[in-house]
């Protein structure tokens, strides 16, 4: 099922041009849910792909079969702390960073180092090697958005708490962005930002830490055990299946015309969070109940990004509804792997 949808994403690149044969690609958090996705289909276009990962929150076994690939070296070391790599690059994808809420309160200074001191790093070697720099930002960079700013475009300039409970990954994710135009400023480097929504897929980590709110309720639907919604559930987010992610993220890492450019990737369909728990348990054939716990702090009430730029830059929608994209999750999740 992941290959079909690979093989999706490298035939709508093929018509667009994207083309990453024999690219030299660093990417760091390669072994997490995305950068497993990524890895995978820029191996399969033919780029020689380096993947530096520490497994804090990535695991080996989603780049399992890569690792059989002549053209993918894993290299297990924490981004933020200084490493030497002999070779090329043409494109350095700084990915690391722990990303579910509830690593926020756990590990919050790695969080913080790897969007700070971590893509300090990785944009040195970029520089080094004088390659182009991709940074996966977040909508979390918004906050708490006013609502006259959804749906959100990239000019839109958040509405953070930066001393909250979430300011370890929403503020490391700004000064990540600000280490990026520093580097692009003084250096002149070709870098591209891309504000990730929400989203969701085969290969997410379930589980108490790692588990975000699609392989949550999954899990617990998949095991009769309750739904647990935040708040009253009426809070929005926008779901984007993780075949349209990459397919957005490699098209704003090769277009000329994305230089320097922050593009919002994600679907620009609004769901409330219970309508999310309700279509789970539909799909799975669910008797769970739904169970409400309080809205942690600083929890944004919506999601919806603003995709006109992305749209019109980079020629890209999201084509997987969130049912067809559930589907095939729930599926992933029940064959156990
Ligand atoms: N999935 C989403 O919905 C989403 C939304 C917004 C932004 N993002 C961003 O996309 C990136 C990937 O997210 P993901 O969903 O794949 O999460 P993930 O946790 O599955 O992947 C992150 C990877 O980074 C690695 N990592 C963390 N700290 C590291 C360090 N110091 N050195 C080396 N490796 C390190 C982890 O082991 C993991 O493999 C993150 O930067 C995240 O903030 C994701």
């Amino acid at each position: 099922m992941i290959s079909e949808d690979i093989q999706a994403v490298c035939g709508e690149l093929k018509k667009a041009g994207v083309d990453f044969e024999d690219k030299k690609v660093l990417i760091t958090g390669g072994a997490g849910f995305l950068g497993s996705w990524i890895s995978q289909a820029v191996v399969e276009q033919g780029a020689l792909v380096t993947c530096i990962d520490n497994l804090s929150s990535g695991q080996e076994s989603n780049i399992e079969e890569l690792k059989d690939r002549e053209n993918f070296t894993f290299i297990q070391h924490d981004i933020s702390k200084p490493i030497y790599l002999e070779g090329d690059y043409d494109l350095v994808m700084h990915l690391a960073s722990r990303a579910s809420p509830f690593e926020f309160d756990k590990f919050p200074i790695q969080i913080l180092k790897a969007n700070t001191l971590g893509i300090w790093v990785a944009l040195g070697i970029a520089k080094k090697h004088k390659a182009r720099f991709l940074y996966t930002s977040t909508s979390e960079i918004y906050g708490d958005p006013d609502p006259k700013y959804i749906p959100t475009p990239e000019s839109y300039n958040g509405n953070v708490n930066p001393v909250g409970p979430r300011s370890c990954y929403d503020e490391s994710k700004r000064a990540g962005e600000a280490f990026v135009k520093a580097y692009e400023l003084q250096h002149g480097m070709d870098t591209r930002i891309v504000r990730i929504f929400n989203t969701y897929g085969p290969k997410m980590r379930a589980g108490d830490v790692y588990g975000r709110v699609v392989p949550r309720f999954i899990e617990q639907a998949l095991n009769g055990k309750p739904i647990t919604v935040f708040g009253d559930g009426t809070q929005t987010r926008s779901f984007t299946y993780v075949r349209d992610q990459v397919e957005g993220i490699l098209r704003l890492a090769w277009v000329e015309e994305a230089m320097g450019e922050v593009v919002n990737i994600g679907s620009n369909v609004e769901t409330k969070v219970i309508e999310l728990a309700k279509i789970i348990i539909q799909l799975t054939n669910s008797e769970s109940e739904i169970v409400f716990h309080p809205l942690p702090k600083d929890d944004p009430r919506r999601r919806c990004p603003d995709i006109t730029k992305a749209k019109n830059l980079l020629n890209w929608r999201p084509q997987v509804s969130l049912e067809e994209g559930l589907r095939k999750t729930i599926e992933w999740f029940e064959a156990g792997q």
